[in-house]
C-alpha cells in the first residue's frame, strides 16, 4: 500500500471559551492519513476525539471554539485557512463524516430517498432520474436490502444498523476521498457493530476512500485499522502500527485501555475499565496528564511534562517518561522521602 498522506494534521489545537480564559481541548495534535488506510482514534470519552474531527470537517462551534493554532493539510492545501465557502466545496464531498447516533443526523420528517437525493443534489448537477438510480446504487453499496423500498420509508421505520448504513451511503455520495466515521458503531448492538465495520473496511476497499475511525475501543480499532492514533486528555499519548500497539503497547493509558477490551471467549461479569476520569482541559498544570491515574507513575512525572519519544519501532510514538530511562534506578531521580 502507498504510504501517501492524503491529510496531515500539524500541531492542531482547539481551544474553548471559558470565563475569560480558552482552554485547550486538543493540544498540539500530530498526525497523517495516508492515502487508501484506515487510521483509527481512539481514547475515553472527553479525550478530544470528536473536537479533531469536527476540526477537520470545519465545523468547531465558534463562539465558543477556536482553532488556535496549527494546519490541516489536505492535497497540499490548508482548512484551517478556508472560508466557510471554500469549505462547502470540501465537505461532504471531498471529506465527509458520520456520527454516532444517525436518528440525530436524519430528519425524521423526510423519507429516506428524499434524504439521499437531497445530498447527492447539493454536490452534483444529476437530472431526477439520474439521482433515483445513483440513490440505489448507494443503497446496494452499502448493502441495503430492497433499495426501492426503502427509498419510500422514513427513518423510524428502519433498524438502528439500517440507519446507519443510510448515513454511510449518504457520506459515500460523492465518492469521497477521506470519510470519518466518530464512534459509528457505538450505538449498536455487538452483531450489527461487526456488520458495520465490515461495510467500512469493504468500502475502503472497494473505493479506496481513507477512513478516519474514531472510538473509545481499542477493540474496534484491531478489527480493522492499520494504524492508531491514541488519545488523551486532548494530546496523543501514543501512535503506530496497530499490530505493534497491540502486541506491546508501550504507554500505560494504553495498556489500561487494551486492559479494557471485551475479550468474548472469557466471560467476565464486569469489565475493567482504568480507576478515575479524563481531565478537563486546562486542569492538569504540572506533569504528565496521565499521572492521576497512572500504575506506574514516578517522581518526575508529578512536575515535567512528556514529550512525544520515539520508540525503536519506525513510526511508533509515546508520550511516557519510562521511554528515556536508561536504567531503572533513574525512576527515582527527585524522590526525596
Ligand atoms: N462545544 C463545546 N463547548 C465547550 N467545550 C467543549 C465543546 N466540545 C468539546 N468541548 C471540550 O472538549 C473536550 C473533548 O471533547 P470531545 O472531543 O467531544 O471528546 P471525545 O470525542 O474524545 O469524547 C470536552 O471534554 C470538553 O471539555
Ligand atoms: S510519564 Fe509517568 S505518569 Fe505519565 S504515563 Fe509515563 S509513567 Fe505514567
Ligand atoms: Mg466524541
Amino acid at each position: 500500500m502507498s504510504q501517501k498522506p492524503i491529510l496531515q494534521i500539524n500541531d492542531l489545537t482547539v481551544s474553548f471559551q471559558s470565563g475569560k480564559d480558552f482552554l485547550p481541548a486538543v493540544d498540539g495534535v500530530s498526525f497523517e492519513l495516508n492515502e487508501g488506510e484506515i487510521l483509527g482514534i481512539v481514547g475515553e470519552s472527553g479525550s478530544g476525539k470528536s473536537v479533531t474531527s469536527l476540526a477537520i470537517m470545519g465545523l468547531i462551534p465558534a463562539p465558543p471554539g477556536k482553532v488556535e493554532k496549527g494546519e490541516i493539510l489536505f492535497e497540499g492545501k490548508n482548512l484551517t485557512k478556508f472560508t466557510e465557502r471554500d469549505w462547502r466545496k470540501i465537505r461532504g464531498n471531498q471529506i465527509s463524516m458520520i456520527f454516532q447516533e444517525p436518528m440525530t443526523s436524519l430528519n425524521p420528517l423526510f423519507t429516506i430517498g428524499n434524504q439521499l437525493m437531497e445530498a447527492i443534489r447539493l454536490h452534483t448537477d444529476l437530472s431526477k432520474e439520474e439521482m433515483k438510480l445513483r440513490s440505489l446504487e448507494l443503497l446496494k453499496l452499502v448493502g441495503i436490502p430492497r433499495a426501492e423500498g426503502i427509498l419510500k420509508e422514513y427513518p423510524h421505520q428502519l433498524s438502528g444498523g439500517m440507519r446507519q448504513r443510510v448515513m454511510i451511503a449518504m457520506a459515500m455520495a460523492c465518492n469521497p476521498r477521506v470519510l470519518i466515521a466518530d464512534e459509528p458503531t457505538t450505538a449498536l448492538d455487538v452483531t450489527i457493530q461487526a456488520q458495520i465495520l465490515a461495510l467500512m473496511q469493504e468500502l475502503n476497499q472497494k473505493t479506496n476512500t481513507s477512513i478516519i475511525l474514531i472510538t473509545h475501543d481499542l477493540g474496534v480499532v484491531a478489527e480493522i485499522c492499520q494504524r492508531v492514533v491514541v488519545m488523551y486528555a486532548g494530546q496523543i499519548v501514543e501512535q503506530g502500527d496497530v499490530r505493534t500497539i497491540l502486541k506491546d503497547p508501550h504507554h500505560p493509558y494504553t495498556k489500561g485501555l487494551l486492559k479494557s477490551v471485551p475479550d468474548l471467549r472469557v466471560k467476565k461479569d464486569r469489565l475493567y475499565s482504568i480507576p478515575g476520569t479524563v481531565p478537563a482541559p486546562g486542569t492538569v498544570k504540572n506533569g504528565c496528564r496521565f499521572a492521576a491515574r497512572c500504575q506506574e507513575v514516578f517522581g518526575k512525572c508529578h512536575t515535567e511534562a512528556p514529550e512525544l519519544y520515539n520508540s525503536e519501532k519506525a513510526g511508533h510514538e509515546v508520550r511516557c517518561f519510562l521511554h528515556t530511562l536508561k536504567e531503572e534506578s533513574e525512576r527515582n531521580v527527585g524522590i526525596t522521602s
